[in-house]
């Protein structure tokens, strides 16, 4: 059977995102296990019901990525406690229109870093509450990384070994979880 494939959401559209490094990291620790691929959410338009109609190509093509993938890893910083706006927007973007979410059944993975002590624990509860109520299927356990400089590089290499078998559980069990469900 082919590896299954990963859509990697980062939740940051900041050019020299913590969490698209963290997000690398990954994918990295994750080949040969699955293919993952960053999707991207920074072109997508605001939310508005009112275009729901006439779909905007870029929201297409973003939903059509979730649905091909066996499964979605979501990376986020936390802003003021809660989901950043751009992530937001693509969770709103992808289970709308009514009866066209990408969301059910998708076997899912939320995960995050910030400098802050407790590493994006807040917006990881809300979005397991929100990805749950859209029926996403979700691994279980908790991934809270606190950043320090220099802890991923560009090319998603890991520079602690403490953090690196921490965070090849989760890539190996999310592995595991996406591999079952597409069986
Ligand atoms: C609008 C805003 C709100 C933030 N709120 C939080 C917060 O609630 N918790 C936290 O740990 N860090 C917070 N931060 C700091 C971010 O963790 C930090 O900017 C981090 O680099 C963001 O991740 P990114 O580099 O992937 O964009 C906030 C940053 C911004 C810009």
């Amino acid at each position: 059977m082919p590896v299954p494939q990963v859509a990697v959401i980062v939740g940051s559209n900041r050019r020299d995102s913590i969490n698209r490094k963290l997000a690398q990291a990954f994918i990295k620790l994750g080949a040969g296990k699955f293919d993952a691929k960053i999707v991207r959410i920074d072109d997508l338009p605001m939310y508005n019901q009112d275009i729901e109609g006439n779909l905007p190509a870029e929201v297409v093509r973003y939903k059509d990525e979730i649905k091909l993938a066996d499964g979605v890893l979501i990376v986020t910083p936390e802003h003021n406690r809660s989901a950043p706006t751009v992530l937001k927007n693509a969770i709103d973007w992808g289970a709308r229109p009514f009866g066209t979410s990408v969301w059910p059944g998708k076997p899912g993975f939320i995960t995050g870093t910030s400098p802050g002590a407790i590493g994006t624990a807040l917006v990881q509860a809300n979005l397991r509450t929100v990805m749950l109520g859209l029926g996403m299927t979700l691994l279980g356990g908790e991934s809270y990384i606190q950043f320090k400089p220099n802890l991923v590089d560009d090319q998603g290499t890991i520079s602690d070994e403490t953090t690196k078998t921490f965070l090849q559980g989760f890539v190996d069990r999310f592995a595991t979880l996406v591999a079952k469900l597409k069986a």
